[in-house]
């Protein structure tokens, strides 16, 4: 169920609002199969059903400060305890939100509805963009908080069916599943900021972050995972998650020192990626033709939300740089941001005429470039990798000037 009309006619219609890999056909085949439908109506979507899961959007109230609009949560509680009217209910939050919110939704529906039969479970969900499908599919853990064990059964029953391998379900309280999925969150968000620290003293002192990042990452205890060097994180998650939890630390008396340097170093990153270009371009990029390739904050996603690029390019641009870029789904969302972009069909129309070519965003079609025809395309083969896509010793052989992030020269 969904208010937006326009967009439940275009799903009935077979249309997919987002670019997610494989999506279009599990819709699809759950829709031709009889186990999905869509709806504008409430009583309809949870007439006879024993589990209702709320996922609206918790948008920053204003961006960059913390807060997160709880207005839409608010209102789909409400409308939902006017809708239970069945035997027994479990409504489950999906959302991210603030810790103590499904509490309060608790104690909304509660009053709303003084008859319902129900209990709350939050239920954070972990899958990334652009590998949502197996993500979910093939969790690590999944994390159900309620103070009730006839919902924690519930719960079990709906996820046996994809879990019947072994995922591990941690069963806890309300507050504490809310809490885990602003720390993991923030985990994740530190060990990318920790990497591009490493990566930073790593041309600072000489060395070479990629081997750095896979030898400390074959410690177990700490693992390879997220330890990719880059422009900063970004996406609608980490940058709105780490800001959140310092939120919700200072509103309960609390800090959290190590979250607020992993956000502080990732606003320093985007800088620091700014000055890159710019030194590389031998101080100004005044009249520099730059082509950039990628602009959502990863691949296999249209999302543009707090992507790097957004900084960068903006930053660029003002100091008089002409920006041709490519993304293979972005352009479209980008070209309304970013008009002041050249947005062109493929890579070697970015590169054509070009003073440096930036690598922002490691899409599959940036991995196996014609080196020679990109080359022989640019005004200047200066070729600067922010993803450290490319090996430094073949960009030379293959007559680039090449600069990555943390690489060795
Ligand atoms: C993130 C988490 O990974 C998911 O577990 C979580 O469910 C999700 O947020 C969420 O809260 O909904 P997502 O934002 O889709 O998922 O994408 P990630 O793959 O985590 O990438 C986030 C950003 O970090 C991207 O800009 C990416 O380029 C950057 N990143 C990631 C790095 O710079 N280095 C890395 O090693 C990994």
């Amino acid at each position: 169920m969904d208010k937006l009309a326009e967009r439940i006619d275009f799903l009935r219609q077979g249309g997919i609002p987002i670019y997610e890999p494989g999506l279009d056909d599990l819709v699809a085949r759950n829709v031709e199969q009889g186990r999905l439908s869509f709806t504008t109506d409430l009583a309809e979507a949870m007439a006879g059903a024993r589990a209702v899961f709320v996922a609206v959007g918790t948008p920053s109230v204003r961006r960059g400060n913390g807060y997160a609009d709880l207005s839409y949560v608010y209102q789909a509680a409400e409308e939902i305890a006017a809708n239970l009217v069945q035997d027994y209910t479990v409504v489950i939050d999906k959302s991210t939100v603030p810790v103590g919110t499904a509490r309060q939704v608790q104690r909304l529906i509660a009053k709303a509805n003084p008859r319902a039969v129900f209990d709350m479970v939050s239920n954070p969900e972990f899958l990334r963009e652009g590998a949502a499908i197996s993500d979910f599919m093939r969790p690590d853990r999944v994390v159900v908080g309620s103070g009730s064990q006839r919902a924690f059964d519930v719960m079990r029953e709906i996820y046996n069916p994809l879990y019947l391998n072994g995922t591990p379900i941690v069963e806890t309280t309300l507050e504490t599943a809310e809490l885990i999925k602003y720390a993991a969150n923030a985990f994740l968000a530190m060990k990318i900021s920790f990497i591009n620290e490493m990566a930073n003293l790593c041309e600072a002192v000489g060395a070479d972050v990629k081997p750095l990042a896979k030898a400390v990452g074959l410690d177990g205890r700490i693992g390879g995972k997220f330890l990719h060097p880059g422009p900063g994180y970004g996406g609608s998650c980490f940058p709105k998650d780490t800001l959140a939890l310092l939120r919700i630390a200072q509103e309960h008396g609390s800090t959290s020192r190590m979250v607020e340097a992993a956000v502080e170093v990732n606003a320093a990153q985007k800088g620091r990626m700014i000055k890159k270009i710019r030194d590389a371009l031998g101080g100004s990029e005044a009249g520099k033709t730059i082509g950039v390739l990628g602009l959502t904050f990863k691949p296999e996603t249209d999302d543009l939300r707090e992507a790097p690029a957004l900084t960068i390019l903006p930053a660029l641009s003002e100091k008089g740089a002409a920006l041709q870029v490519h993304d293979p789904q972005g352009m479209g969302e980008a070209a309304k941001i970013m008009p002041e972009c050249r947005y062109l069909d493929d890579p070697y129309a970015v590169a054509t005429g070009a003073d440096a070519l930036i690598l922002m965003t490691e899409w599959n079609q940036y991995r196996a470039l014609d080196l020679q025809r990109l080359r022989a395309l640019m005004a200047q083969p200066l070729f600067i990798d922010l993803r450290n896509v490319y090996e430094p010793v073949m960009m030379r052989e293959a007559g680039f000037t090449y600069i990555g992030v943390g690489r060795l020269q």
